[in-house]
């Protein structure tokens, strides 16, 4: 539509010819999706109400809208669920022969390719991330997640040959709120795989997706007890730490909270794998592609507003096309859409929550203070909900805090080098060593530059790119285990002399 009418006038009769192309909204429908006005906990098979008597509210950050109340499971609320857990361990579970687990294992999966669309709205309406990554990432990666640890239940003795796998029992696994029903997917079904059955504590701001998982769980007939959700903050996942009767303890979180969990569990015997934060480096060589490097940053940062543990938050550009990488970046940040999570349309949707908001604000203020140059496209935000710009940061030195901290939001350090050894030793210079990236036309400077990042995956000219046969974890401070392929399996197996 031409918008200027003296346009329309000066061309006369000629046909109207557009001059500015605007988006119109394309809102995926919500009506897909039923909440209940409050939710229990789902234990052995059933919703029951919280012994504590607590709960909250759960929201959606794009909109601050409540949208159901959820249990705030206390001590005696974990205990009932560990039981659950114990009893269809030692009576069902563990005693089917696995190509049965198997078969519920697909059952699991198809049904969430069935009910995908459902899943992504709730998971945007929740969470805040962009129906365009939750309907085309998230959902897929969590079913084919399913699909792949259903294939290896009846085949653990080709996964680890003359080692006679068991399970272990029961698995008291605790999540964060950027990828709900995926981590939910990662921690669930190695482990029902193996044979072990589960507790899990969603994050206390994305509960949503876990409970619908609930009804995917009974329709699939999964025998009562062998999955148990409970919801609650912190609190809840200190009880599931604590709980004497739980083997093994998954983590995704900050490295605090790791950190905190492994003094917990010191000495207790119980097994437990972390997956913690990260400050990822994406380096771009000068004989990269460069308009394909420059969305691999994008993709890397922006992807889910930037709360991504293996997020590429540090770029590293080679000093000779750092002014073109520059100017390519911010042209390409200039048509980034931000905004309503529901639209089609939308590329970076809402921040997760207040706390997330203003954990991002504060770092972003503190590279403005240690002298950084910021760049933020022009950029209309919705009135209400929580909304960050995308942002990016130029003349960062190391030891500034954007270059040090996970961010976890959307916000980009830049710096530079001038040879391969100072790239890697720059990338290197953190706690970190969960991802980092390589663009370069040069096959063999990947598997050099591979050999030497402190990372735990490496991706060659793309970025944030997933396969459940691939196995995810880091080095240093971003914790330990492996989750996806068969070294997933490893943490839910006991193996001879074990
Ligand atoms: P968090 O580590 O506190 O929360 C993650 C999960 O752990 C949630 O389910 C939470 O309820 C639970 N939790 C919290 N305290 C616990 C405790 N003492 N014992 C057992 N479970 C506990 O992360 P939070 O506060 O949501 O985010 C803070 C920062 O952590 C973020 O800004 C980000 O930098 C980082 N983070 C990293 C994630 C990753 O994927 N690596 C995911 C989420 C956060
Ligand atoms: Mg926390």
């Amino acid at each position: 539509m031409i918008k200027d009418k003296r346009e329309v006038a000066r061309r006369g009769e000629a046909a109207a010819i557009p001059t500015a192309w605007e988006y119109a909204p394309a809102p995926e429908s919500r009506e897909i999706v039923h909440f209940e006005d409050r939710y229990g906990l789902c234990i052995g098979g059933q919703f029951l109400e919280p012994l504590s008597n607590e709960r909250y509210t759960t929201i959606d950050p794009a909109r601050e809208e409540p949208l159901a109340e959820i249990a705030q499971a206390g001590k005696a609320d974990v205990d009932r669920a560990v039981k659950a857990a114990r009893e269809a361990y030692a009576e069902r579970w563990s005693q089917l022969r696995p190509s049965e687990r198997a078969k519920y294992l697909f059952r699991i999966a198809r049904i969430l390719q069935e009910r995908s669309r459902e899943f992504a709205v709730v998971e945007s309406l929740n969470g805040g991330k962009p129906i365009r990554e939750s309907r085309d990432v998230d959902l897929p990666l969590a079913a084919a997640h399913f699909f792949y640890y259903a294939g290896w239940a009846d085949k653990l003795e080709y996964a680890f040959p003359n080692r006679t796998p068991r399970p272990i029992g029961v698995a008291g696994q605790i999540i964060p709120w950027n990828f709900p029903l995926l981590m939910l997917a990662w921690k669930i079904a190695p482990a029902l795989a193996a044979g072990n059955t589960v507790v899990l504590k969603p994050a206390e701001t994305t509960p949503l997706s876990a409970l619908l998982f609930c009804d995917v769980v009974r329709q699939a007939e999964l025998p009562p007890g062998v999955v148990n959700i409970v919801t609650g903050d912190g609190r809840t996942g200190a009880e599931l730490v604590s709980h004497p009767d739980v083997d093994k303890i998954a983590f995704t979180g900050s490295t605090e909270v790791g950190k905190a969990i492994q003094r917990t569990l010191a000495g207790s015997g119980k097994r437990l794998t972390l997956e913690l934060g990260g400050k990822a480096a994406n380096i771009i060589f000068d004989d990269a592609p460069l308009d394909q490097a420059v969305e691999g940053i994008i993709n890397g940062i922006y992807f889910n507003q930037g709360h991504v543990c293996c997020a590429g938050s540090r770029l590293f550009v080679e000093e000779s096309i750092y002014e073109t990488v520059i100017s390519k970046l911010k042209r390409r940040m200039k048509t980034l859409r931000v905004g309503d999570p529901l639209d089609k349309n939308t590329d970076v949707g809402a921040i997760n929550s207040k706390q997330q908001l203003d954990k991002i604000g504060s770092l972003v203020q503190s590279g403005i203070d240690e002298g950084a140059e910021i760049y933020q496209p022009p950029c209309k935000l919705p009135e209400r909900g929580y909304w960050f710009v995308p942002t990016v940061f130029t003349n960062v030195a190391q030891s500034y805090r954007i270059a040090q901290e996970e961010i976890f939001g959307p916000v980009l350090s830049v710096l530079t080098f001038r040879t391969p050894d100072e790239a890697i030793e720059k990338a290197n210079n953190t706690p970190y060593g969960l991802s980092a990236g390589v663009w370069t036309e040069k096959g063999s400077r990947i598997l050099a530059m591979a050999q030497k990042l402190r990372a735990g995956v490496v991706w060659a000219n793309t970025y944030n790119r997933f396969d459940p046969a691939s196995p995810f974890g880091g080095y240093k401070e971003s914790g330990f285990g492996r989750e996806g392929g068969r070294h997933g399996l490893e943490p839910y197996v006991a193996l001879d002399g074990e």
